[in-house]
């Protein structure tokens, strides 16, 4: 950590989890370590190394590196909706989050947990159109950014993360997992999206 904060010009943070297993919980004594060498902020997530995701995630371990260290404290762990990340802000006292799974193929998460944390309210939930149309720019964008063939082959994970839990996904997820092109991504899921509506009326 001191080699990488000596050697770049921008803020150098730390990621790691609670500890290695339940006998080595050393997340406290990391973060300290961390800061002393020069990190700027720390995030942790609150699971060991040995849980993998199994489990909850230990927000304690969060609010006790807060208390320890001086710098900014990121918590990471178990936020699915907004009012989670409200929940881990009281319940630790960190000055942000961090969001994993909650966001795959839910990026409304971060504008709903400013509007919680802003407003007191919770925000309605997107409409399916609204998350399939979020599931194309996505889509678009990765394409933009790294070609048609990597971006597809990244979308065939992220897209059924957009259409989970709506009418008829598992059939459509058969479909995504095929995709090669932008083209065919949209064809698909603007199908299933008439398809559904039509089902509606
Ligand atoms: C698709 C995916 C990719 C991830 N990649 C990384 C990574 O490159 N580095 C890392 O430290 N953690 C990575 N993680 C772990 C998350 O940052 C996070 O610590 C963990 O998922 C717990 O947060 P969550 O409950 O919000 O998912 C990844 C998680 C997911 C779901």
């Amino acid at each position: 950590i001191r080699r990488v904060v000596a050697a770049v010009h921008v803020p150098v943070t730390v990621k790691f989890r609670k500890g290695f297993d339940d006998g080595h919980s050393n997340a406290v004594e990391f973060a300290k370590m961390a800061a002393a060498e020069g990190a700027r902020a720390v995030a942790v997530h609150g699971r060991t190394r040995q849980q993998g995701y199994s489990g909850k995630a230990d927000w304690d371990i969060i609010r006790s590196v807060k208390r320890a260290v001086g710098i900014k404290v990121i918590g990471n762990g178990d936020i699915f909706a907004a009012r989670d990340a409200f929940d881990m802000l009281e319940h630790t006292g960190c000055d942000g989050v961090m969001v994993a799974r909650g966001a795959q193929g839910n990026p409304f998460i971060f504008a709903q947990i400013e509007k919680l944390i802003k407003s007191g309210e919770a925000g309605r939930k997107p409409t399916d159109e609204e998350r399939i149309k979020m599931c194309l720019l996505q889509a678009r964008l990765a394409v933009e950014y790294k070609g048609e063939h990597a971006a597809m082959r990244e979308m065939r994970t992220h897209a059924p993360h957009y259409t989970k839990g709506m009418r008829g996904s598992a059939r459509l997820r058969a479909a995504l997992v095929k995709i090669r092109t932008y083209g065919e991504l949209e064809g698909v899921l603007l199908e299933f999206l008439r398809a559904n509506s039509e089902n509606k009326c």
